[in-house]
């Protein structure tokens, strides 16, 4: 028997969470029984613990989490034996498929990647999807040219999930970091995380009539969207990439195409959720390389099974500093 916490619906029609002890015989098919360790709390998981499911949870009763990390306990696939160290993210575990938020998962030997050396299950879900988004925004621009001696890179949302880790990893990597925020009083934590230098929120929050300004940053990381990357497309340097992770200030680009004929700015987009398996381990490795643990750590909000309710409604206003790591055996 092992703890989950279970969301099912009331007479209402409305999910209800609750944890109950169930047995091995209860999980979904799948060539991996995984003991998690531990999980952590993502946007998309407050929607799947909200009364409705948030257009995503497909049937009850169901298990959310959309990511962990913990210990291979059985495997019928040859890729995967017992005592194995593996993460999990994406591919729509915690939505339609049983997800995190309990003691053990089944899943496809196909979502897993093994744990790189160097990082514990802790240090996974301490990065999680957020982390990990990051890391594949950072290689997406290195792919197309970036390097530090190129001038400063832009985050947006610096003191969100995405952002914090981007910061962390780029001035780690010895870029200039320059972080966008809304929430001034976090310009302390963002230099600690790297940051050379902190933008208002204002300063970029509308569009402006000419598509070109001065060409200020050679590369950006964008959890924001909206009319923010729309301005910050005309303030790229001749070449720049920008790698769009985020909506988290809308979902519509009211931008010209003219930074990309006249300057060849690329516009590349970065998904986590279908990512192939080599770039997942690539992204896995590179973040045990470049991502200084002991500035994470200083992130760290510690959670069990019965505050998950409470810190899903919390996410979804935008409550949650920081990076939950949730103990499956607290
Ligand atoms: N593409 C993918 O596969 C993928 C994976 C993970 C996440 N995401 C998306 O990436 C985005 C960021 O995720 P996250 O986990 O970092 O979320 P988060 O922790 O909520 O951070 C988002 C940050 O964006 C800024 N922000 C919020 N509302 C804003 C607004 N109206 N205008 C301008 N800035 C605003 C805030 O930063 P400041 O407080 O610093 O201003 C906030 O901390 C989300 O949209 C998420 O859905 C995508």
């Amino acid at each position: 028997m092992f703890k989950a916490l279970i969301l099912d619906q009331n007479s209402d029609g409305l999910a209800e969470a609750r944890i109950q002890e169930i047995g091995d015989d209860r999980l979904p098919e799948g060539d991996v029984t995984v003991a998690v360790e531990y999980s952590t709390v993502n946007y998309k998981d407050g929607l799947c613990l909200s009364p409705k499911g948030g257009g995503l949870v497909r049937s009850y009763p169901h298990v959310a989490g959309v990511d962990f990390a913990g210990t291979v306990e059985a495997s019928t696939d040859p890729r995967y034996k017992p005592g194995d160290k593996v993460v999990l993210t994406g591919w729509r575990v915690g939505e339609v498929h049983w997800g995190g938020y309990a003691q053990k998962a089944r899943v496809k030997a196909d979502w897993l990647v093994p744990l790189p050396e160097g990082l514990t299950t802790r240090d996974a879900m301490a990065v999680g999807t957020a982390g990990f988004t990051a890391m594949l925004a950072v290689m997406a621009l290195e792919d197309h040219g970036l390097t530090p001696d190129r001038g400063e890179v832009l985050v947006t949302g610096a003191a969100g999930g995405v952002g914090s880790v981007a910061t962390a990893i780029l001035a780690h990597l010895g870029y200039e970091v320059v972080g966008v925020t809304g929430r001034p009083e976090q310009e302390g934590y963002l230099k600690g995380l790297g940051a050379a230098r902190i933008v208002p929120r204002e300063e970029l929050a509308e569009t402006v009539k000419r598509p070109l300004e001065s060409e200020t940053w050679a590369g950006c990381v964008d959890a924001v969207g909206g009319a923010m990357l729309a301005r910050v497309l005309g303030q790229m340097k001749y070449g720049a990439s920008v790698a769009a992770v985020g909506l988290a200030g809308g979902a519509a680009l009211p931008a010209t195409v003219v930074p990309f004929l006249l300057r060849g700015v690329n516009l590349l987009g970065i998904d986590s959720v279908m990512q192939p398996f080599e770039n997942r381990q690539r992204a896995w490795e590179r973040v045990a390389r470049d991502l200084p643990m002991d500035k994470l750590e200083a992130m760290i909000q510690p959670a069990t099974l019965a505050d998950l309710p409470r810190l899903g409604a919390d996410i979804l206003k935008g409550r949650v500093k920081g990076r939950v790591v949730v103990d499956l055996n607290a």
